[in-house]
């Protein structure tokens, strides 16, 4: 029987209790401390990710329980099979997770068609085919929960980032759009948009490109972005697995199409001499 609101003290645990849950781009960063948290609570969990040896290292680390799936976003036909065989192996599906992306920084006048692609394609047209591919299963399931992994680049301009702030803003109207159209059946859509975190792939390779730039330590720039927040630290991969595990929450049934900040109030702004 699945939980009901309420029915228990333990967050966490109640939260995914029950749950059969994708996440895709979940063999690393953000996506991979999703599905620990989402196994630990119990959840049955499907790693699906375009990198196989990180696939399955993922799905050692989580158990036997787990299922991997090595399939790349940009190709329908492969998140559609990907996608059928989760649902086979866990008979349904309730939960899907969209942590799959890619970043891209580079001077306007640089940017390439096959950049745009890229990016477009694995962070936009990847989202949209993953949800596409699983929302017959998430209906059925009567409690179908989508989170998808925006970022602080798809709430504002970033210098260089055009692509990739074009991507993470349609990915914030893409799951409004589908909170809008699923919740007959009960489908939740919620976006987490979190400022940089530093230790993750993408935030490895953004913190490089940093240092490089402004000839300052990993240190330094850590310490510069810390202060571009008033709680005045670096996002965590935990900071925002606690958000997408909320949404996923009984507690969060009748929150949809939300797009939620988790940036330690970095978009409230600064007012020079009033702090
Ligand atoms: N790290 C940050 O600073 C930061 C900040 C805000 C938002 N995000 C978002 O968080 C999400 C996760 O990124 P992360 O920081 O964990 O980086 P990461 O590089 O550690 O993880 C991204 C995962 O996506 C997978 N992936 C990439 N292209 C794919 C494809 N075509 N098909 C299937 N899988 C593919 C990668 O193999 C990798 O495992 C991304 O959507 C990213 O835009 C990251």
């Amino acid at each position: 029987m699945s939980p009901m609101a309420g029915d228990s003290d333990n967050g966490e645990a109640h939260i995914a209790r029950a749950r059969k849950a994708l996440v895709t781009g979940g063999a690393s960063g953000i996506g991979r401390e999703i599905a620990r948290r989402l196994a630990a609570a119990g959840a049955r969990v499907a790693v699906l990710d375009v990198n196989a040896a990180a696939v399955r290292d993922a799905t050692a680390e989580l158990g036997p329980a787990s299922v991997g799936v090595t399939a790349d976003v940009r190709v329908p036909s492969e998140v559609r099979s990907a996608v059928e065989e989760v649902g086979r192996a866990f008979d349904g599906l309730d939960t899907l997770v969209v942590s799959a992306g890619v970043f891209h920084v580079g001077a306007l006048e640089t940017v390439t068609e096959d950049q745009w692609d890229r990016v477009l394609d694995v962070n936009l047209k990847g989202a949209h085919f993953t949800i596409q591919a699983a929302a017959p299963m998430l209906r059925e399931s009567g409690r179908g929960r989508i989170v998808t992994i925006g970022s602080d680049c798809g709430r504002r301009g970033f210098p260089g980032q055009g692509p990739y702030v074009a991507s993470k803003f349609g990915l914030v109207g893409l799951t409004e759009s589908i909170a809008a159209e699923l919740a007959a059946d009960r489908v939740t859509a919620n976006c987490v948009c979190p400022v940089g975190v530093p230790t993750t792939g993408m935030g490895r390779e953004v913190l490089d490109w940093k240092t490089k730039r402004a000839g300052e330590t990993a240190e330094q720039i850590m310490q510069r972005t810390a202060a571009t927040n008033p709680l005045g630290r670096n996002a965590t991969e935990q900071d925002v697995a606690d958000a997408a595990l909320f949404f996923i929450s009984d507690g969060a049934s009748f929150l949809t199409g939300v797009a939620l900040d988790v940036d330690g109030g970095a978009h409230l702004g600064a007012v020079p001499g009033a702090e």
